[in-house]
């Protein structure tokens, strides 16, 4: 079953699919593929252009630029959106740094997806500038 039980139950929790009611967010659930990746592997490379955006099912994941860590991330919360919001190259490495597994996106569906939601768009927005404030109030390295 593409996307799997255990994604229509994540999509159900985290607050970017929250507003969407649950016949959408099953549609939504199974355009999606779940991935697994060992401790260590990395799961997108800075400078590569975006295919996916990602959703983190179970375990973490750290996103690097060069030697700095700029988060960490967790099970329901997302990433690669900027890469396929923009279609510029990916801005940083995301390395899972515990087993996980994510549930992904193709570019495709995703502008898909928002398009037809747009109140994803909004809350997405809302994490990206949380992510941006953090970066600014994080010393320099
Ligand atoms: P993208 O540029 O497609 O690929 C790398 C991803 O890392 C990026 O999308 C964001 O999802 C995430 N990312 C980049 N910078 C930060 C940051 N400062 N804090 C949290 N996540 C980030």
């Amino acid at each position: 079953m593409a996307g799997g039980s255990d994604a229509v139950t994540l999509i159900a929790n985290v607050p970017l699919f929250a507003a969407l009611d649950e016949k959408k967010r099953k549609v939504i659930a199974s355009q999606g593929k779940e991935l697994t990746y060992k401790e260590g592997a990395s799961i997108v490379d800075e400078g590569t252009m975006g295919v996916g955006f990602y959703l983190i099912l179970e375990g973490k994941a750290e996103v690097r630029k060069g030697s700095k860590v700029l988060a960490t991330l967790g099970k329901g919360q997302f990433f690669g959106e900027m890469s396929l919001i923009d279609e510029a190259p990916r801005s940083a490495d995301v390395v899972a740094v515990s087993p996980t597994r994510c549930w992904a996106l193709s570019s495709w569906s995703f502008s898909s997806i928002v398009k037809s939601n747009p109140e994803m768009a909004i809350v997405m927005l809302k994490e990206v500038v949380k992510r941006l404030r953090a970066a600014q109030s994080s010393p320099t390295s």
